[in-house]
């Protein structure tokens, strides 16, 4: 029989290349990718793996105690990597409950069906995935290590924080096999464009108004989504239980410099002239209690595991305007909702 992997939220943006990177490489496991298809959710994403032997898709809210207990039941699961959460700090600022409900009690729901569905502890594993936010935010020196204090300042880095409390809390009181990573801002194709870099380019290209929030002056630490994947791969399989690492792209960049790079290149690729996409960026009121700086230490995963990124920033971001450019009907098919369709066509009305 084979080995059997949950991983929750595989129908988002970094989940589908998690599940994509475990499908494809380790044929001997069953990956169950576990998803309630919010508007983040899109198996679309995952459509060329629909029939692959070693995948399954199930409907799961996390939220619902009843779907998670049904789903160990149904499987005996070895790994559990966790990805599913509400994920963008702006809706946090204006609805933070759902934050609350998936974020925390989605996590706590999935630690007790590992703590009263695994007979012994014997190699399994809890993999929490997080978020560097939830250190709080760096001033113009410094790096976020493993040991920096957490000091998160959104409902969505809160809402991360205690999730991960809780992951260490079951580790420290019940000896659950745990491990956590802590990684920084992920760029790449099927990101929603809600997010900075996907909504940059879907504005450029039908020249509307690029937002700039405050200044542009804040700094984010970009790793490209297959690296992240990468490093997921290596700390599941090679990590220490109780142990957390960070994860980051050495790549630090003020977002005004980002967005007039990505508008350098949609003017190559729109075969615009130089300086035109750059007249879309437009200054507009700051995000409530904006981060000024979030910047990652990744050397101890890099030294124990062994992990560094492939991906330069220049390469990584040609990478994924040329990913979006070509997959236009995707973006169509979120923008316009129409996404949610494929779940019915494909599991509903089979
Ligand atoms: P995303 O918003 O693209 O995807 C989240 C997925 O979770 C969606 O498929 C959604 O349907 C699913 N989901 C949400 N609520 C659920 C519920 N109640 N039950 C089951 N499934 C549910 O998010 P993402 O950007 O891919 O982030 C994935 C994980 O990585 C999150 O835990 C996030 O905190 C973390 N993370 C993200 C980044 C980043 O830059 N995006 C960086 C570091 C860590
Ligand atoms: P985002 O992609 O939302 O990620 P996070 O808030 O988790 O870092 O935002 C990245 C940065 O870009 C952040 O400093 C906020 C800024 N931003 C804008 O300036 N304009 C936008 O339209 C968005 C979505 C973000």
């Amino acid at each position: 029989m084979k080995k059997t992997i949950l991983i929750t939220g595989g129908a988002g943006f970094i989940g589908s290349h998690v599940v994509r990177r475990f499908v494809t490489r380790y044929p001997d496991y069953l990956i169950v990718n576990a998803d309630n298809l919010t508007y983040a959710g899109n198996l679309a994403n995952l459509s060329d793996l629909e029939n692959a032997e070693n995948y399954r898709f199930e409907k799961i809210d996390i939220v619902n105690k009843d779907d998670v207990n049904g789903l160990f039941n149904r499987f005996d699961f070895f790994g559990v990597i966790h990805l599913a959460a509400e994920s963008h700090v702006d809706r946090s600022i204006t609805s933070p409950d759902e934050f609350i409900h998936t974020n925390i009690n989605g996590t706590v729901n999935l630690l007790n069906a590992c703590r009263n569905g695994w007979q012994s502890y014997e190699s399994k594993l809890f993999y929490q995935i997080s978020t560097d936010e939830v250190y709080g935010s760096l001033g113009e020196n410094g790096l976020f290590t493993e040991d920096t204090p957490y000091d998160p300042k959104s409902p969505y880095s809160a809402s991360k924080a205690s999730a991960d409390h809780l992951v260490r809390a079951y580790h420290n009181t019940y000896s659950l096999p745990v491990v956590i990573s802590n990684c920084s801002n992920n760029y790449g194709p099927n990101q929603f464009p809600e997010k900075l870099i996907p909504l940059a380019i879907n504005n450029i290209k039908n020249n509307k108004p690029v937002p700039v929030y405050g200044k542009g002056e804040n700094i984010r630490d970009w790793l490209y989504v297959g690296d992240h994947a990468s490093a997921i791969d290596r700390v599941f399989h090679k990590g220490k239980p109780g142990c957390t690492y960070n994860i980051g792209g050495n790549n630090e960049w003020k977002n005004i410099d980002l967005l007039k790079l990505l508008c350098g290149i949609m003017d190559d690729r729109l075969n615009r002239e130089k300086g035109e996409s750059e007249k879309l960026l437009t200054f507009v009121k700051d995000r409530a209690g904006h981060d000024l700086r979030y910047a990652i230490d990744n050397s101890r995963i890099s030294k124990q595991l062994e992990w560094t990124p492939a991906h330069n920033f220049h390469d990584g971001l040609e990478k994924t305007v040329e990913w979006y450019l070509s997959n236009q009907q995707w973006m169509n098919e979120v923008i316009s909702g129409d996404y949610g369709k494929y779940y019915e066509q494909q599991y509903l009305r089979r």
